[in-house]
C-alpha cells in the first residue's frame, strides 16, 4: 500500500546528513560509552536561557487564571509584543520599523514558510548561494517552487556576485541568504550586500516583478572579534528580514520568530495581507502564546555569548594542530573546514572512527568540506584533539 507521497518517500530515503549522523551518535555512544565520543554533528545550542525568560515565564504564570490568557489573537501575533519587537528591530536593524512591518511566525523556519507560500508562483526559484541551510531545499518545495544554488567563493565564502547574477532569471522569486551563515560562518560586508542589492535593483526594474531578497538572521547576535552584521533593510526596497529566538534566548523549543519588511517597500501592505494569511492558513495560525510574551519581555537579553568566543579558541587551537585549512568563522557556532584528501564523506566517515561526529558539507550543497557545530562543551573540544590528528593523518 502506498502510504505515503512519492516526494516524501524520496526525502526519507535520502534522509538528511544530519538525521543520519544523529542516528550514527546514537549507535556509538551505546557502543562505547557517551562520554567517548565527540559529537560536533548538531547546531542545537547547549546553553540556558538568560535570566529574564525565567522571569518572564513566571510573570506567564501570574496572569494564567484570566480569561484569554493563552487564547486565540490575531494572526500575525499580539500587537504588543508585535510593538516590542518593532521597537527592537528599529534599534537593531537602524531603521524605523513599525508594529504592522513584522509578522511574528513560528520561528525562522515558519516565516520562511509564510514568506514562500505567500509570493511563489509555481515553478518560481528560491536562490541562495552554497553552502546553505539543508531544510531550504525542503521549504521551497512545499510551496510548489524550485531551489538553486551558486557556489559562494571557496574557502573564505563571500557572496560571488558575478555568479548570483548569472543565476538569476525570470522565474527567481527569491534569493535567499543566511549571514551569519550556517554552516560556513560566514558574514557578509556592507559591499557584498549593497553589491547584491544593485543586481536585484536591475533584475527586479527588468523582469516587471520584485525578486525578494530575504536575509534568515537567526544567528546576527553571534559575532566574533567586533564585526557587525549590516541591515539589509535600508539597502534594498524588496528586502525581508527573518529570525528567531530559538538560538539568542535559547528558545527554540518554543517556536517564536518574525519576518520584517523593508518600511520602505512598494505595496508592502499587500504583502503583509499575505504574510499574515499564510501564517494562518499554513496551519501554524498564530505563533505560541507563552513564547511571545516570554520574547515581548526578554527583548534584549540573550544567552552568554563569551562561551561561544571561547570554545571558537579551542576549536581553532585543535584544527590548527592537527593542520587543517580553513576560515576562522566570524559568526555563528561553526567551523567549515577543507576536508582532507577532498571526498568529505569519506572524510566524515574516518573521524566516526576516531569516535567524532561532523556533517560532510554536501549535506549543505557544498562537497569537499565538514561542518563542526562548535555548540558544545570545552571540554569535549579538547578531547577530539588527537582523533581530529589522527583522520587528517590517514586522508590528507
Ligand atoms: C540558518 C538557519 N535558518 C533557520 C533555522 C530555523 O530556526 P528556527 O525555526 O528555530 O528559528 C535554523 C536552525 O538551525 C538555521 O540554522
Amino acid at each position: 500500500m502506498q502510504m505515503l507521497s512519492k516526494q516524501v518517500v524520496g526525502y526519507i530515503e535520502k534522509s538528511s546528513w544530519i538525521r543520519k549522523m544523529f542516528e550514527i551518535g546514537i549507535e556509538l555512544k551505546a557502543q562505547h560509552g557517551e562520554d567517548a565520543v565527540c559529537d560536533f554533528s548538531l547546531g542545537n545550542p547547549d546553553l540556558a536561557p538568560p535570566p529574564a525568560v525565567g522571569k518572564a515565564l513566571a510573570n506567564v504564570a501570574q496572569s494564567a487564571d484570566k480569561p484569554f490568557a493563552f487564547g486565540y489573537m490575531p494572526n500575525p501575533g499580539y500587537p504588543f509584543a508585535r510593538k516590542a519587537l518593532a521597537g527592537h528591530l528599529s534599534k537593531e536593524q537602524g531603521v524605523d520599523i513599525g508594529s504592522d512591518d513584522v509578522v511574528i511566525t513560528c520561528g525562522a523556519a515558519g516565516a520562511l514558510n509564510a514568506i514562500m507560500r505567500a509570493v511563489l508562483d509555481h515553478g518560481d526559484e528560491v536562490l541562495s548561494p552554497a553552502p546553505y541551510f539543508v531544510e531550504y531545499g525542503f521549504y521551497t518545495q512545499n510551496h510548489g517552487g524550485v531551489f538553486t544554488s551558486v557556489p559562494a567563493k571557496p574557502l573564505t565564502f563571500e557572496l560571488d556576485l558575478e555568479a548570483m547574477a548569472a543565476a538569476i532569471n525570470p522565474k527567481t522569486r527569491i534569493v535567499l541568504i543566511n549571514s551569519p551563515n550556517n554552516p560556513s560562518g560566514a558574514v557578509y560586508t556592507e559591499d557584498e550586500l549593497k553589491g547584491l542589492a544593485a543586481i536585484l535593483k536591475a533584475k527586479t526594474e527588468e523582469y516587471g516583478r520584485p525578486i525578494y531578497l530575504v536575509a534568515d538572521e537567526p544567528y546576527r547576535f553571534l559575532v566574533f572579534d567586533g564585526i557587525e552584521v549590516p541591515s539589509i533593510l535600508p539597502l534594498y526596497d524588496y528586502a525581508i528580514a527573518v529570525s528567531s529566538f530559538s538560538k539568542n534566548l535559547s528558545l527554540a523549543g518554543e517556536r517564536v520568530g518574525y519576518a520584517v519588511v523593508a518600511p520602505q517597500m512598494p505595496g508592502k501592505g499587500q504583502l503583509l495581507g499575505g504574510l499574515i494569511l499564510a501564517n494562518r492558513i499554513l496551519g501554524f495560525v498564530n505563533a505560541p502564546a507563552i513564547g511571545q510574551k516570554i520574547m515581548a519581555e526578554a527583548l534584549g537579553s540573550q544567552v552568554n555569548v563569551t562561551v561561544y568566543a571561547e570554545r571558537r579558541k579551542a576549536m581553532t587551537e585543535v584544527l590548527d594542530a592537527a593542520g587543517y585549512n580553513f576560515s576562522m568563522p566570524k559568526g555563528a557556532f561553526y567551523f567549515f573546514p577543507e576536508a582532507p584528501g577532498g571526498d568529505d564523506v569519506a572524510f566524515v566517515a574516518a573521524l566516526q572512527e576516531e569516535l567524532i561526529l561532523a556533517v560532510p558539507g554536501t549535506g549543505f550543497g557544498c562537497p569537499g568540506y565538514f561542518r563542526l557545530a562548535f555548540c558544545v562543551g570545552e571540554e569535549v573540544i579538547r578531547r577530539s584533539a588527537a582523533g581530529f590528528k589522527k583522520a587528517y593523518r590517514k586522508l590528507a
